[in-house]
């Protein structure tokens, strides 16, 4: 126990498990400084100086947080110290740092890390402890010497080999004389949280390929069903009109019978219409004829007209042939931003403005509505707007949605024209 007397320096406050690293560390910092102490000899005489008593304490403090700790902790302490300034051969000493600094204490939290008990670590070099990875080693100690502290998750080996993830503030010591005489490090294992990390981006890669998979098979058969309904149906219902019209032709003394093919043939001349409105809007043939400008001037006007809301348009190309992948997720991307507009923006005025560049197209749809608020742009329910990154994403690029309160909403995307896979 303390001890209670008034003249004992307070010992400093051992650290709970689960503080930061940051308060282990103050903590670690505050009794080093004490660590000038001769070693614990034989048990100290009673007459003992309130000042020795308090080295005493802080001391068995700093053995018993030490031991205790949940988070690994050790010294390494190099065979000599080394200079580490703009004059030092920089990779010379690291050379020679990596086999000459040795563990020199160990807590049992850190023993376990590596499946070891504290024993077995003691004299490791880095050499012995990176075999595995030397060059991720030096470029390691490289930065940790020249700032002088570091924080790094590493992958080491545990003495039976298997990798552990560890995350770890490693913080040099320096002689009066500023040169270098080793560190000590408290990490913590992060093997489990690292996997995790690592099942969760993969296991959103899959619904990312999935996604894009499943919007490139649906433009597909959008394609075909499109050309299907335009061309046999479209053709069927022409044919079937030709045909009545020639008998309307036939029928000039049977007026009543020729005013019922008449009606006949303008019933046909409006399921024409619609067989052709059903196709465009399943695939627009202007973005497969004419491509991807004339597609968005096209769906600019079919906006202006559906809703009455003025469209100012800036078209500029640099580039003049875009691939199918990339002129339809523009496209869709336009297409879901304008019904938006359409349906929940109040706007008065829409700006669109596509630019084909050498290396990248770039799509900005900006209303002067209500503006989308965060909450809006991140609901998991906003399925359409996660539609439009997710088409951005999968053609390697990104699409940004931002909205000011009573100021309007812009959808910005950014997609590049490099070699890269699109879907
Ligand atoms: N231009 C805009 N101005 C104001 N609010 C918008 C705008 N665009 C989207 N929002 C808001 O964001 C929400 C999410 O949009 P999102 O397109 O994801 O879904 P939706 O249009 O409601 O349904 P759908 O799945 O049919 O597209 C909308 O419900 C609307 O509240
Ligand atoms: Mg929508």
């Amino acid at each position: 126990m303390p001890d209670p007397s008034a003249d004992s320096l307070p010992p400093a406050e051992l650290p709970k498990p689960g503080d930061s690293g940051l308060t282990r560390l103050a903590y670690l910092r505050q009794v080093l400084g004490a660590s000038h102490a001769p070693p614990a000899g034989p048990p100290l005489a009673p007459a003992l100086h309130p000042a020795e008593k308090a080295l005493e304490e802080s001391q068995r403090l700093l053995e018993l947080f030490f031991a205790q700790s949940l988070d690994g902790f050790y010294f390494m302490m190099l065979d000599e110290p080394v200079r580490w300034d703009s004059s030092t051969d920089k990779e010379a000493v690291l050379e020679w740092v990596l086999e000459h600094q040795r563990m020199t204490r160990v807590n049992e939290a850190m023993a376990a890390q590596y499946g070891a008990d504290p024993g077995q670590l003691i004299g490791l070099s880095p050499a012995q402890i990176f075999a595995h990875d030397l060059a991720h080693a030096r470029r390691v100690w490289r930065e940790f010497f020249d700032t002088g502290r570091v924080h790094v998750e590493t992958e080491g080996r545990r003495l039976d080999g298997q990798p552990v993830w560890i995350e770890g503030d490693y913080i040099c010591l320096y002689a009066p004389d500023g040169r270098i005489i080793g560190h000590f490090g408290i990490q913590r294992d992060i093997t489990a949280r690292r996997r995790h990390d690592e099942e969760i981006s993969r296991s959103r890669e899959e619904l990312r390929a999935l996604a894009a998979r499943l919007q490139s098979v649906r433009e597909d058969e959008r394609a075909r069903i499109s050309r299907e309904v335009h061309d046999e149906l479209g053709q069927a219902l022409t044919g079937l009109r030709l045909d009545l019209s020639w008998l309307r032709g036939r029928l000039k003394d049977r007026p009543e019978l020729a005013e019922r093919v008449h009606s006949a043939v303008t019933r046909i001349d409006g399921t024409i219409d619609t067989v052709r409105r059903i196709a465009t809007e399943l695939r627009p043939s202007v973005l497969d004829h004419l491509g991807l400008l004339a597609a968005v001037e096209w769906q600019a006007q079919e906006f202006e007209k559906r809703t009455g809301m003025p469209v100012r348009l800036e078209l500029s190309s640099a580039h003049p042939a875009l691939d199918d992948a990339r002129a339809t997720t523009v496209f869709r991307i336009l297409q879901e931003s304008l019904t938006n507009v359409a349906r929940h923006a109040g706007a008065s005025h829409v700006h669109i403005a596509l630019a084909l560049g050498p290396e990248v197209v770039t799509l900005t749809v900006a209303d002067d509505g209500r503006g989308i608020s965060d909450a809006e742009r991140t609901s998991l329910r906003s399925l359409g707007l996660v539609g439009i990154r997710e088409r951005a994403i999968a053609c390697g690029g990104e699409c940004t949605i931002e909205g000011r309160a009573g100021q309007g909403t812009t959808v910005h995307a950014r997609i590049p024209l490099g070699e890269g896979e699109t879907p």
